[in-house]
């Protein structure tokens, strides 16, 4: 087989064959392919596709290039998350302990985020002595005890993945459905768990711009799911304003806690409540307003908290400073962004908070970066609320007082005030299974 010819019978639209799949990224991992003919191969298939049969062949061979975690010690209840990122988003710390508090095992490697704000495993190190590397034995020693175990993505989880996303990223190769679509799935699938709910999100602050392609990725997800014998569920959601009012680690922590107290903002809480009963009746293979009604109880009768809590002392972390009543954590320094005039707050541009709350020390710019888990933003109002001049819009938080005068220009570009209400925007726009 030669690389050469694929790239060809790619770059004529033609189909792939498994056997042909397997050796590009058998012979890309071992080196014996140059990253200029992936590269290539890449932009062709970005340009003609993959069908169904190529994807689920390309997300299996990927698959293979690492390890498997084998979860079957578990039982049938193991259930995994995923969202495709966007700013403000703590639903992990949300939805995990909701879910493992009614019966399901979470058993969860997760990222640490690049670019705008840390990833769920940086929001956890924010806790004192939490620990987000374990051996495989304590790993499913605690996903047997607490239900509940969330660690750093191991290294050798689909290296495939790690190698063709940074080529990807730097040829303009991000943006193909099922490019996108196996290397998530290859990631969810290694990591073991039977069902699998992934938050799609779509908007300013996310790469699906449209819903129409959010679907379209959700679709092939399901499909590669199916294949794998994995039950998926896909929440389109929006991403044009942040999650919540937090943006940063420590101070999304503090969010996360709030909405398991029961309180919380309107838009966080209720797409934690989507994803958690998609999860809960998946899982359980239960009717989706039966898992909805548990979720609720379990928030209100503080099953869900106590199982917070359970969960970061099981991983090492000191609960003593994150109590509901404790003062927030949050970086040496504060400055508060004060409104100029009066109006209807019209666009909150996600992007660009996320942008603000990176230029405080809050996410990474380079992978080596070291993040300030102290660091970001609380929002004071929302899309569509009304706000007086000299009112504070947001508190931003920073160890370093020098980073306020750039991160509140950016912050003040992302906000726009109208006269008139602004439309309501949909949250949810779909559940697909
Ligand atoms: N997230 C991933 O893990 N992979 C992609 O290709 C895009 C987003």
């Amino acid at each position: 087989m030669r690389i050469y010819d694929i790239i060809d019978k790619k770059r004529h639209g033609l189909k792939l064959s498994r056997a042909e799949i397997e050796f590009v990224i058998s012979s890309y991992m071992k080196n014996e392919t140059a990253d200029y003919q992936v590269a290539s191969l890449l932009m062709a298939i970005c340009i003609n596709s993959m069908d169904e049969e190529e994807t689920s062949d390309l997300t299996r061979a990927m698959i293979e290039s690492g390890e498997v975690l084998d979860l079957s010690c578990l039982g049938e209840h193991t259930v995994d998350k995923h969202s495709t990122g966007g700013i403000g988003d703590k639903t992990t710390l949300i939805v995990a302990p909701i879910v493992a508090s009614l019966g399901c095992t979470v058993a969860k490697m997760s990222g640490r985020g690049l670019g705008f704000t840390g990833g769920t495993v940086d929001k956890l190190e924010s806790i004192d002595g939490f620990k987000t590397e374990l051996e495989p034995n304590e790993f499913l020693d605690m996903a047997r005890e607490a239900g509940l175990v969330v660690v750093g993505q191991s290294a050798n989880l689909v290296p495939a993945d790690k190698k063709l996303y940074a080529l990807r990223d730097v040829t303009a190769t991000i943006e193909s459905i099922p490019l996108i679509a196996s290397s998530i799935m290859s990631k969810k699938i290694a990591s073991g768990s039977k069902s699998i709910v992934l938050d799609v999100k779509v908007g300013s602050g996310a790469f699906m711009k449209t819903v129409e392609g959010a679907k379209a990725l959700a679709q092939a997800m399901i499909k590669i799911g199916k294949s794998f014998d994995r039950r998926v569920t896909c929440v389109i959601s929006d991403m044009n304003v942040p999650l919540g009012y937090a943006v940063g680690n420590s101070v999304e922590l503090w969010e996360a806690i709030e909405v398991l107290s029961g309180r919380g903002e309107y838009n966080l809480y209720q797409l934690c409540l989507t994803v958690s009963s998609s999860m809960v009746s998946s899982c359980l293979n239960i009717d989706y307003n039966e898992a909805k009604a548990r979720v609720i109880d379990a928030i209100l009768s503080g099953k869900a908290l106590a199982k917070f809590y359970e969960w970061i002392e099981k991983q090492g972390g000191d609960v003593s400073k994150i109590q509901p009543s404790s003062k927030l954590l949050s970086a040496k320094f504060k400055r508060e962004i004060i409104s100029e005039s009066d109006g209807y707050i019209s666009s909150l541009d996600a992007q660009k908070i996320g942008v603000a709350s990176m230029s405080l020390g809050a996410g990474r710019v380079r992978k080596e970066d070291k993040i300030d888990h102290l660091a970001g933003i609380i929002l004071n109002k929302s899309y569509g609320d009304y706000i007086k001049r000299g009112e504070v819009i947001a508190t931003m938080y920073a160890s370093n007082e020098s980073l306020f005068d750039d991160a509140s220009k950016i912050f003040t570009e992302a906000i726009s005030l109208s006269e008139n209400e602004p439309e309501k925007k949909a949250l949810i726009y779909e559940i697909i299974k």
